[in-house]
C-alpha cells in the first residue's frame, strides 16, 4: 500500500467531525495520516481533541490580522510547514477567498449540514424544519470558489421527522456526518490519486 497522504484538518469549534477523522486515521489500511489540526479559534474544543491524539494542533487567529488574505497567507504557511498535501474543512467557519481555494485546488474537501445545493450557507436545519422538508442530511463536497457550491463527493440522508426542532434534526444529522466524512475523504483521496497517476 502507498504511505498514508498528510492531511490537515481546519476547524472553528467542537470539532467531533475532526475527532471521526482521527479515529478513521488510526485504522489499519487508512488511506491518510492527519499531519496538523489548525484552528481559527484559540479556544475550540477540537484543539484539544488534536492534542489528546498527539497531532500538532495550531491556533492562528484570524482576529490578529488585518486583512482575509494576511489571515489566509499564515494558514497556507502553516499549512505547508506541517506538510499538509490536502485539506480536510471541518466545521471551519470562515469564508476562503477565491485565491486561498485555488492555491489548493482538487485538494480541499468540506463537509456541510444539508442536501446540497439546497440550503448552502449556516442554519441549514431549521431552514430544512421551516420549508417543509421531509429529507435532510449532509454533503462532502470539493471545495470551490463559490461558497458550498463544489462537485459532490457523497451525500447520507435522513428523514426529517414530526416535531423536530433544529437541534433533534441537527442531531441526526450529525451521526451521518461522521459515517460519511472519512469514507467521502478515501474516495477523494482516491480521485486525487488516479489524477496524479
Ligand atoms: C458540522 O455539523 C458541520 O457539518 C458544520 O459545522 C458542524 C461542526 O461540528 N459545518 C458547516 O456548517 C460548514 N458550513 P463539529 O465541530 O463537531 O465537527
Amino acid at each position: 500500500m502507498n504511505a498514508p497522504t498528510p492531511i490537515a484538518v481546519l476547524i472553528s469549534g467542537r470539532g467531533s467531525n475532526l475527532q471521526c477523522l482521527i479515529d478513521a486515521c488510526a485504522s489499519d489500511n487508512y488511506p491518510a495520516r492527519i499531519a496538523a489540526v489548525i484552528s481559527n479559534r484559540p479556544d475550540a474544543y477540537g484543539l484539544k481533541r488534536a492534542k489528546e491524539a498527539g497531532i500538532p494542533a495550531i491556533a492562528i487567529d484570524h482576529k490578529a490580522y488585518e486583512t482575509r488574505e494576511d489571515f489566509e497567507d499564515a494558514l497556507d504557511s502553516a499549512l505547508r510547514e506541517a506538510g499538509a498535501e490536502f485539506v480536510c474543512l471541518a466545521g471551519f467557519m470562515r469564508i476562503l477567498t477565491a485565491g486561498f481555494v485555488n492555491r489548493w485546488d482538487g485538494r480541499m474537501i468540506n463537509i456541510h449540514p444539508s442536501l446540497l445545493p439546497k440550503f448552502k450557507g449556516v442554519d441549514t436545519h431549521a431552514r430544512a424544519i421551516a420549508a417543509g422538508e421531509s429529507e435532510h442530511g449532509c454533503t462532502v463536497h470539493w471545495v470551490t470558489p463559490g461558497m458550498d457550491e463544489g462537485p459532490v463527493i457523497a451525500q447520507a440522508r435522513v428523514p426529517v421527522l414530526e416535531g423536530d426542532t433544529p437541534e433533534t434534526l441537527a442531531a441526526r444529522v450529525l451521526v451521518e456526518e461522521h459515517r460519511l466524512y472519512p469514507e467521502a475523504l478515501k474516495m477523494a483521496l482516491n480521485d486525487t490519486a488516479s489524477v496524479l497517476r
